[in-house]
């Protein structure tokens, strides 16, 4: 008790993008209301310190990547990762010590997002305790498990084989090689270099995911099994605390606009922070949206379709067709949209934020996954859940009309729905007193006082 008076400090290292640090935020904010200070390392990539207003009383302090940015922003998305955490140790440990200093060597724990594996080599040298934080599922956890097992050049000659792209990876049912995650995001040997790197949980005594128990009870088991330490699942984060760390401005005049919509009836489609569009895709889009008669409430980020800076590729007719029966922005407030009684369904490309924001309002899925650990999510919501479906990843105009209709008109997205219904109440009862979320998360704040 007279240690929490004197709150503790935990340090927090996000790693930059909206996806991850929009849950380690809300993690922050949910051990400062448990009595602990915060502070939050951000690398000069990060910008998280741009929306400090709405975390009153935490720290942001800056380091140094050595790395020229030039050459950093060069990189695809695994080698960044890779040569930020080569870059990055050296300074991490400076600014440690440097913390230490000033809080009189009472740092109760550094929690690191798990692409920030630099971290562990500051925890281990000045014997602080770390958390590896996932922003992800779980059975992505254990995928990377799996892959980081094996090597590239046998996985590429073995998966030639459709007999092995087929065959169930073991106690992961309904997963098969073929949908482990590793498509989209750059060389297979550096991908299984990272998945290497994160699955080596160097001094971590424990892996925090913003997960739940009741939607991932096996992959959390076979999780635990495989790490050797303790794996908690406190999620969904954004039901316990509210933590906006948007790095971009939400549009609020779509909310005006759903109000004029009748209940259930519009599809609500965003592609998250990162996924990029072809113009072609966009095109289809539109016209499948406008023939499905459906409402629609779009997410188009600037810079999201390649080569453009908005919607200026377009042609006329299709801007003024899509503007008379659907409503564009470029950033929505996405969780009071799927709370509003007028989203009838989410057009997704299956994010885990955007899933469990999605599960937690009850609004069911189309999805269309493009790469990484997206198409294990779909997978879930498709095959575990049945609150979803996917399109094919070739979108054109008839399968999206065809699509929405599904969803939000026919019987069987009405089935959908009523699934969804009943795991948001599962998910709501997990962070109340009692709910495994909640148990998980009072567990932590004991380790962490006592430690
Ligand atoms: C990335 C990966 O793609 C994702 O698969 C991984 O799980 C986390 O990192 P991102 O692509 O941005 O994230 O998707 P997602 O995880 O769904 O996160 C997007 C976040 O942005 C959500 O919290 C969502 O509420 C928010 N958002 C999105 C808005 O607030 N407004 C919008 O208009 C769109």
């Amino acid at each position: 008790m007279e240690k929490m008076e004197a709150k503790r400090r935990i340090v927090l290292v996000p790693v930059p993008a909206q996806g991850h640090v929009t849950p380690m935020m809300q993690l922050g904010k949910a051990l400062n209301l448990k009595g602990f200070s915060i502070t939050v390392v951000e690398g000069k990539f990060n910008k998280v310190s741009s929306s400090s207003q709405n975390f009153p009383g935490f720290e942001f302090v800056t380091i140094p990547e050595s790395l020229p940015e030039s050459v950093l922003e060069k990189l695809g998305p695994i080698e960044f990762l890779i040569e930020l955490n080569k870059t990055s140790e050296a300074s991490f440990k400076d600014c440690i010590a440097q913390l230490l200093l000033q809080q009189g060597n009472d740092i109760a724990c550094i929690i690191y997002d798990e692409y920030m594996y630099f971290c562990g080599a500051a925890a281990k040298e000045f014997k602080i305790p770390s958390f590896i934080f996932s922003t992800s599922s779980a059975i992505n956890q254990v995928s990377r498990c799996v892959l980081s097992k094996l090597s590239a050049e046998k996985f590429l000659v073995d998966m030639e084989d459709p007999e092995v792209q087929e065959k169930l990876v073991d106690n992961l049912n309904p997963l098969r090689y073929k949908d482990l995650p590793t498509s989209g995001v750059g060389p297979l040997d550096r991908l299984f270099e990272l998945c290497r790197e994160i699955v080596n949980k160097r001094t971590a005594s424990a892996v925090i995911i913003n997960t739940v128990k009741c939607l991932e009870s096996s992959p959390l088991t076979r999780l635990q099994h495989e790490l050797g330490i303790p794996v908690y699942a406190l999620g969904p984060l954004h039901i316990t605390v509210s933590a906006a760390s948007g790095l971009l401005e939400e549009d609020r005049s779509c909310i005006e606009w759903l109000n004029k919509q009748k209940p259930r009836s519009v599809i609500y489609i965003s592609l998250g922070s990162i996924v990029q569009m072809q113009t072609k895709e966009v095109l289809e889009m539109a016209w499948g949206l406008a023939n499905s008669n459906q409402p629609f409430l779009w997410v188009i980020r600037p810079g999201s379709i390649t080569g453009f800076e908005w919607i200026e590729s377009l042609p006329e007719e299709v801007s003024k067709m899509v503007s008379e029966r659907g409503y564009i922005v470029k950033w929505a407030p996405q969780i009071e949209v799927l709370e509003h009684p007028a989203v009838g369904g989410f057009w997704s490309h299956c994010g885990w934020n955007s899933t469990l924001e999605s599960i937690v309002e009850g609004v069911p899925m189309i999805c269309r996954p493009f790469d990484g650990e997206q198409k294990l999510n779909a997978l879930s919501l498709e095959s575990i859940w049945r609150i979803g479906f996917q399109v094919q990843s070739e979108v054109e105009r008839g399968g999206v009309e065809r699509a929405v209709k599904r969803l939000i008109v026919e019987e069987e997205g009405a089935e959908m729905r009523e699934r969804a219904l009943v795991l948001k109440e599962k998910l709501k009862a997990s962070v109340r007193s009692g709910g495994s979320s909640y148990n998980a998360l009072e567990e932590i704040v004991n380790y962490l006082k006592t430690e």
